[in-house]
């Protein structure tokens, strides 16, 4: 099997298997019991969440465990415009993950007013648009920093300046650049952040937001004591040892990865431009988490595309996961103003640690042959 669909999810490190395995066999205590095998466990947590504060320059009290990126999104929208009554308006871009975009359209019926900053043909968002569009009533900025489909990168520090000047608070979904690119809190200004462990070589369903101290949230949960307060129930003690195992081996490994990922990305962009025509590369030249390399195939249907490389088991995705059983085209494709069938005919490959480079070559073969044959299936002469 070849996997080129690591934004999707990743597989789990061995070492994270290895240290939930251990987990799950010697530590069964619940963490808010005050004797030794709940103190244990408790002890633990802190050290995974230690372990993900380091990574974001972040204190250890400011990480609060959730269920999934998505939960780390809804928390921080839903959580800042419930702590505060009079700011009535959310900005956000137009390309983000449906865990905002849905989040929005949720607060859009509790009467807050969304604003949807535009972005370019490169998927960078536009920041006059958003000097414009700041008002004294603007509740959260809210602008994700790599881009799930393109990989393109915001300018998160432009935009925090932005908002600093108004004293407006701004979230940023990570999930897609924690791990890939440095994200440090503090050089970002951010006050409020999003992370998930599947996307990290962690296992899925336990995710992370950072929540600047001093910020003014609402909790997610009510219930016990938990996450001091924010998120009440007793802890995914598994799920949290698994992101705090990989956000340690990211601190050791990240430039090691990039390095290994980037070179990967270099090879197959350049094969696929120059085994077959008609090609058009989606996402920004320089500003993007190289990993991600999305191509449209003129005349042909992406599925089509997947299909077959699918039945050579190689896996590659046609847009976000959460999108692929709509009909409908992607709204980060209709925002950077591709045409539908353009739109229709994207290719999202993700390259992540554990791929090599025999995948890449066995890509490179494999792709022209399915494309210059589905370009004779549909009678397109190129
Ligand atoms: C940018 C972005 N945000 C949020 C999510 C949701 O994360 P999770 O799958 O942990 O809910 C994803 C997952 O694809 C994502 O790519």
């Amino acid at each position: 099997m070849i996997y080129l669909d690591n934004n999707a999810t990743t597989p789990i490190d061995p070492v994270v298997s290895e240290k939930l395995a251990w987990f799950a066999k010697n530590h069964f205590g619940n963490p808010s019991s005050l004797y030794p095998i709940g103190l244990e466990v408790k002890e633990m947590i802190n050290s995974a969440r230690e372990n993900i504060a380091c990574v974001l320059g972040a204190a250890r009290s400011e990480i609060i465990f959730t269920g999934s990126g998505t939960e780390s999104d809804n928390f921080a929208l839903r959580g800042i415009f419930d702590a505060s009554q009079e700011k009535k308006i959310l900005i956000t871009s137009a390309i983000e993950h449906p865990a905002v975009i849905e989040t929005a359209n949720y607060l859009e019926k509790k009467g807050i007013k969304v604003i949807y900053i535009p972005v370019d043909e490169f998927g960078m968002i536009n920041l006059e648009f958003l000097e414009n569009a700041v008002t004294p009533e603007t509740g959260l900025i809210s602008i994700m920093h790599a881009n799930n489909e393109l990989g393109t990168i915001q300018p998160i520090k432009n935009v925090v300046k932005i908002a600093k000047q108004h004293g407006i608070p701004v979230h940023t979904d990570a999930v897609q650049s924690f791990g890939k690119i440095p994200v440090d809190v503090h050089n970002l200004g951010i006050d409020l952040l999003s992370i998930s462990a599947h996307k990290i070589y962690g296992p899925k369903g336990i995710g992370a937001l950072y929540i600047r101290k001093g910020t003014k949230i609402d909790p997610l949960i009510y219930g016990g004591h938990q996450e001091r307060l924010l998120r009440a129930g007793t802890e995914n003690t598994i799920g949290i040892i698994g992101l705090g195992e990989a956000a340690k081996i990211i601190k050791e490994r990240r430039n090691q990865d990039n390095e290994h990922i980037d070179r990967l990305a270099y090879k197959l962009k350049n094969g696929i431009e120059e085994f077959i025509p008609k090609v058009k590369f989606n996402g920004h030249p320089k500003e993007r988490i190289k990993g991600t390399v999305n191509f449209s195939f003129e005349g042909l249907e992406a599925e089509a595309v997947l299909l077959a490389l699918a039945t050579k088991e190689i896996y590659v995705s046609t847009g976000s996961a959460c999108s692929e059983d709509s009909e409908e085209v992607s709204h980060v494709m209709n925002a950077i103003g591709l045409k539908p069938e353009t739109a229709r005919s994207s290719i999202r490959m993700s390259i992540g640690r554990f791929n090599t480079d025999d995948d890449i070559d066995t890509v490179l073969k494999e792709l022209p042959e399915i494309v210059n044959k589905l370009r004779e299936i549909t009678a397109i002469d190129f």
